[in-house]
C-alpha cells in the first residue's frame, strides 16, 4: 500500500503546529508561536493560547499545505493531540480537527502528545539527518530503536517514558510533581532579570558562570525519595532555593554572580534529568534514550547526555530542534503509523483530555 498522507494538527500548548507526512517522510513543519503575547506574564496563559491558536489554525494550515505541495483533499487521514495539555488550547486543535476530517470525509486519529515526542523520532526529509541546530550532530540516523527510554522536556511537561511500541505499548516511568523544567528555567531567569522565555538566557548567562561554585539541591535524589520516586522530578524546591540564595545577597546589599547562580541551577537541572533518565536505561536494561521538548536546546543537558550516554554505552537519540519542540508533524508522524498498522480511526465523539495518560 501507498504510504499514508497526514496532516497533524498540535494545540496543546502555546505553539499552533500543523505537519504534513507521507509515511516518515516530512512534507511540510509550520508552526505559529504565541510566546511573544505570553512574555509580560511570565508564563503561558491557557486564555491567550487558546485564542491565538483560534486565530492561527487556518493560516498555518494553509502554509503547512503550500509548503507540502498537496492538496487537503488527497489527504489519508487527519490527527491531532487530544491531549494532555491545556485544556482550552486543546479543545480548540480538536475541534478544528473534526471540522477539517468531517469535511473531507477522512478518518480522524487522537493522539497522545507526550508519545508524539517520540513520533517525531522517526520523520526523514531533506535537511533533517543528521540532525541539525546550534548545537551540533547528536546522531538520530538510521532506525529507532525500540525499546528506548524517552525523556521529554518542555516548558509544560517533564516525562520519562518506556517506549516498547510507539502506537499501543509506552509506560509512564516518571515525571514532574510540581513545575516543568522549562517552567524552572523561565521562573528562575525572571529572577535574575533576564526576559522570557528563560531557558535560552539562561543557558547563554551560564556559558559564563562556575557550575560548581554554588550547588543548588537535586530535587528527589535522597535516597528516601528515590524508593517512591525513583524516576519522578521535582524543581519548584531548587527554584525556591535559588530565590533565596539570591534575595540574601541582595539583602546584604551584595551583588549577584548572575553566571554563576545560572551554571549551578543549569548544572542541577540537567544532572537530575540525566541522572534519572540514565539510572532508568541502567535498571532496565534499555541501552537505548531518546531526548524530546525545548529544553533539549539546553547546551549542559546535551553535553551531559552525550558524555552520560558514551560512559554508560547508551545509544543517545536526539531529534532536530525543530521536531523537538512542539509540532504538528510529530502528530501527523505517530497517525501515519495508525494508519499504516490499519488501527481504526478514532470517530469524532472524543473529546480533548488535559491529562490523557499515555
Ligand atoms: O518545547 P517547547 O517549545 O514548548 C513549550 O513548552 O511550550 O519548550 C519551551 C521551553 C521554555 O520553558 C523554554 O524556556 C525552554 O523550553 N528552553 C530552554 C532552552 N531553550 C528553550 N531551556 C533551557 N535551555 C535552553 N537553551
Ligand atoms: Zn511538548
Amino acid at each position: 500500500a501507498a504510504e499514508p498522507l497526514v496532516l497533524g494538527i498540535e494545540t496543546s500548548c502555546d505553539e499552533t503546529g500543523i505537519g504534513i507526512v507521507r509515511g516518515r517522510t516530512l512534507l511540510a513543519n509550520a508552526v505559529a508561536s504565541s510566546m511573544d503575547e505570553h512574555a509580560r506574564f511570565g508564563g503561558v496563559v491557557p486564555e491567550v493560547a487558546a485564542r491565538a491558536h483560534l486565530e492561527a489554525l487556518r493560516p498555518t494550515i494553509e502554509r503547512a499545505v503550500a509548503d507540502a505541495g498537496i492538496r487537503l483533499e488527497e489527504l489519508d487521514a487527519v490527527a491531532v493531540t487530544s491531549g494532555p495539555g491545556l485544556a482550552g488550547a486543546l479543545m480548540v486543535g480538536v475541534a478544528a480537527a473534526k471540522a477539517l476530517a468531517l469535511s473531507l470525509g477522512t478518518p480522524l486519529y487522537a493522539v497522545n502528545h507526550l508519545v508524539g515526542h517520540v513520533g517525531a523520532d522517526l520523520l526523514q526529509g531533506e535537511g533533517l539527518r543528521p540532525a541539525s541546530g546550534r548545537h551540533g550532530a547528536i546522531s538520530t540516523v538510521g532506525e529507532l530503536e525500540l525499546p528506548t527510554v524517552a525523556l521529554l522536556v518542555s516548558g509544560g511537561h517533564t516525562s520519562l517514558l518506556l517506549v516498547r511500541d510507539l502506537i499501543g505499548d509506552v509506560e509512564l516511568l516518571g515525571e514532574t510533581i510540581d513545575d516543568a523544567a522549562g517552567e524552572a528555567f523561565d521562573k528562575v531567569a525572571r529572577l535574575l532579570g533576564l526576559p522570557y522565555p528563560g531557558g535560552p538566557h539562561i543557558d547563554r548567562v551560564a556559558a559564563d558562570g562556575d557550575p560548581d561554585a554554588i550547588r543548588f539541591p537535586r530535587g528527589l535524589t535522597r535516597p528516601a525519595d528515590l524508593e517512591r520516586h525513583r524516576y519522578d522530578f521535582s524543581f519548584s524546591g531548587l527554584k525556591t532555593s535559588v530565590a533565596r540564595w539570591v534575595e540574601k545577597r541582595r539583602d546584604a546589599g551584595e551583588e549577584v554572580p548572575v553566571a554563576d547562580v545560572a551554571a549551578g541551577f543549569r548544572e542541577a537541572v540537567a544532572d537530575v534529568l540525566i541522572g534519572k533518565a540514565v539510572a532508568a536505561c541502567r535498571d532496565l536494561g534499555v541501552p537505548r534514550l531518546l531526548l524530546g521538548g525545548g529544553v533539549v536546546a539546553n547546551a549542559r543537558v546535551r553535553e551531559l547526555a552525550e558524555q552520560r550516554a558514551a560512559d554508560e554505552g547508551i545509544a543517545l537519540r536526539i531529534p532536530p530542534l525543530s521536531l523537538c519542540t512542539d509540532n504538528g508533524a510529530m502528530i501527523a508522524s505517530l497517525g501515519a503509523q495508525l494508519v499504516a498498522a490499519g488501527r481504526p480511526p478514532s470517530g469524532l465523539d472524543f473529546g480533548a483530555d488535559s491529562t490523557l495518560p499515555v
